[in-house]
């Protein structure tokens, strides 16, 4: 049986990108597979998070998974602070992994940009957490947007040389599950960097709690071009902004971006705009009602989060306890 195991930060109000590059693809695979999912607050302080903020938005990121569909009979949705497994193994992935390894992540020379002597240390070991998240339940499936690849190729970096270095076979491998049509959802602002919910900088990501005025008015400010839309994907190349549209429509009407074009062709944003903005109104308006009504009552979602913190540590206390073992403590 597959365990699949996917995490996403409670950094800010979940985003567009979020949704459709990670947690809608979630929701199938707990019919097929069993499943954890894990509110992050670790890696989120790797930045720093005022401590309210962090406690309210840990609440209204498990509220929107669960309006998006995660089921608590088919998986277990946990915050990651109440499973203290994931920090313990992380600290021995902290002496397996290599500077040198860290150093070619691409989401730390992103987010660290210039400020490599300011960022805090755990920005940099980030990477060593997120293996441990993922193989303190022997977890093989990962369910991530493109942007963490990299990140998962460096897990079964880990895995590998522990395994190698204590003589053992114990770490599974990990295959990441990439998803094809919106696995990258691009800044409305600017199509060559990744729509993120934790960018102070740039507001103009679409949240899942934006009501149906706020995301017409974020579409209509989204940059564009000039020119109309073509009749097949390759001359969208050099078009980042207007791929971006066409391949968000696609994912929330569940069709392919040939197929948006193929319907489109001729247009210009003048005209397309308006369709988006539609189809995103009617997509997100009952994940929205949901989440809000889920957050009338915190002291239910706070104990839901507690019994699924239970379940998820049955799984990984035996494996850390294994692992503690094999390092000789
Ligand atoms: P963020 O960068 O928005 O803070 P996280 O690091 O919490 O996001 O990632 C949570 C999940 O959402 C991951 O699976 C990640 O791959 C996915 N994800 C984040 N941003 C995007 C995006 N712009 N497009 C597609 N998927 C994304
Ligand atoms: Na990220």
């Amino acid at each position: 049986m597959q365990r699949v195991f996917s995490g996403i930060q409670p950094s800010g109000i979940p985003t567009l990108g979020n949704y459709l590059g990670a947690i809608r693809n979630w929701v199938p695979m707990q019919d097929e597979s069993e499943c954890l999912f894990c509110v992050v607050d670790l890696h989120a302080i790797t930045q720093r998070q005022d401590p309210k903020e962090l406690l309210s938005n840990t609440r209204e990121m498990a509220a929107t998974l669960l309006a998006c569909g995660l089921d608590l009979n088919k998986c277990t949705l946990f915050v990651q602070s109440h499973v203290p497994a994931h920090a313990q193994l992380g600290w021995v992935f902290n002496c397996i992994a290599r500077m040198g390894w860290l150093n070619r992540m691409t989401q730390f020379k992103d987010k660290a940009g210039k400020n490599r002597e300011e960022v805090s240390t755990g920005l940099f070991v980030y990477p060593n957490l997120m293996a441990a998240d993922i193989l303190v339940y022997h977890a093989n499936v990962v369910p991530v947007g493109d942007d963490q690849k990299q990140h998962l190729e460096l897990a079964n970096d880990i895995a590998q040389k522990f395994n190698h270095d204590y003589g053992v076979d114990f770490f599974p491998n990990i295959q990441p599950m990439i998803q094809g049509v919106a696995a990258r959802v691009m800044s409305l602002r600017d199509g060559t960097k990744k729509m993120s919910k934790s960018d102070p900088s740039d507001q103009s990501r679409i949240n899942l709690t934006d009501d149906a005025d706020l995301i017409a008015d974020k579409i209509k400010r989204a940059k564009t071009d000039p020119d109309v839309l073509p009749d097949n994907l390759a001359a969208l190349e050099g078009r980042p902004e207007a791929r971006n549209l066409v391949g968000i429509l696609a994912a929330v009407t569940g069709t392919t971006p040939e197929a948006v074009l193929a319907e489109h062709a001729g247009k210009g944003f003048g005209a397309f705009k308006p369709v988006l903005t539609e189809a995103l109104v009617s997509h997100l308006t009952p994940i929205r009602a949901e989440m809000q009504r889920l957050l009338t009552d915190p002291g239910a979602l706070d104990a839901e989060l507690r019994r699924g913190a239970e379940k998820a540590d049955a799984i990984a206390e035996p494996i850390l306890k294994k692992t503690y073992e094999i390092v000789g403590f």
